[in-house]
């Protein structure tokens, strides 16, 4: 990535911007910790990061968000709040660590609004594209690590993590979840050159390096 449309400006940027993606319990958090250390031992300046959240004031948007009492919300309010999380975020953290020639490792992105509320909630890949381009203009990841579970077996991996944090979405039934999956699908065909596919349904240690295999070649192809 060398620039973006940033405030309305084009802004120099050299680091790189890279997403992971998946349903519940696809492994993306720990995978990410042990990308960071294979990267970090190569040389690069890793940040890791999470979306819905990341710095105080999408963190406690995402507090609304995912709150389980939070039943009432309608599913374009809960499309914008997740577009207002990402653009404070972007603002704050992933453009100023771009800019420091940092590698952005994000958990989740725009791609988890075009699937969980284009797809899953009915509102419409497109539409929810649109009100995303608002709040990321430019700013689109350089590379998408799809980790790829079958919704019944990542909900089963939630149902042993009893550190992990039940939230509003945990609610929805398997066919919601399902349909989430699908949508990732129609995501890969749609951006086949962004986004690329990591069987997630193997050891950790597997993952992580498939996924790593991914990002050396992207940036062995971006340094060429
Ligand atoms: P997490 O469990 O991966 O931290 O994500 C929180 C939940 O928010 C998860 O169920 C996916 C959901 N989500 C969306 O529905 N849309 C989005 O844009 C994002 C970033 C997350």
């Amino acid at each position: 990535m060398e620039w973006l449309i940033y405030r309305g400006e084009v802004v120099l940027v050299k680091g790189h911007f890279i997403t992971v993606e998946g349903g519940e319990g696809a492994g993306k958090t720990t995978v990410l910790e042990l990308l960071k250390d294979k990267l970090t031992q190569k040389g690069y300046d890793v940040l890791i990061t999470r979306e819905p959240g990341g710095i105080s004031i999408s963190e406690q948007i995402r507090q609304v968000i995912l709150n389980p009492a939070h039943t009432e919300m309608e599913k374009r309010t809960e499309a914008l709040l997740y577009a207002a999380a990402r653009r404070q975020h972007l603002i704050q953290k992933v453009i100023p660590a771009l800019k420091e020639n940092r590698i952005v490792l994000c958990d989740r992105f725009i791609d988890s609004s075009l699937a969980y509320q284009g797809y899953a909630r009915d509102i419409g890949i497109d539409e929810v594209l649109t009100i995303n381009q608002f709040a990321i203009e430019d700013c689109m990841p350089s590379l998408t690590l799809f980790f790829d579970l079958t919704p019944e077996k990542g909900l089963q991996r939630i149902a042993l993590n009893t550190e992990r944090e039940r939230n509003r979405l945990d609610l929805e039934e398997l066919s919601f979840h399902h349909k989430v999956y699908e949508g990732y699908q129609l995501l890969l065909k749609r951006f086949p050159k962004r986004i690329k596919r990591v069987d997630a349904d193997q050891e950790v240690d597997n993952v992580s390096a498939l996924a790593f295999e991914y990002i050396i070649s992207y940036l062995s192809e971006e340094d060429e």
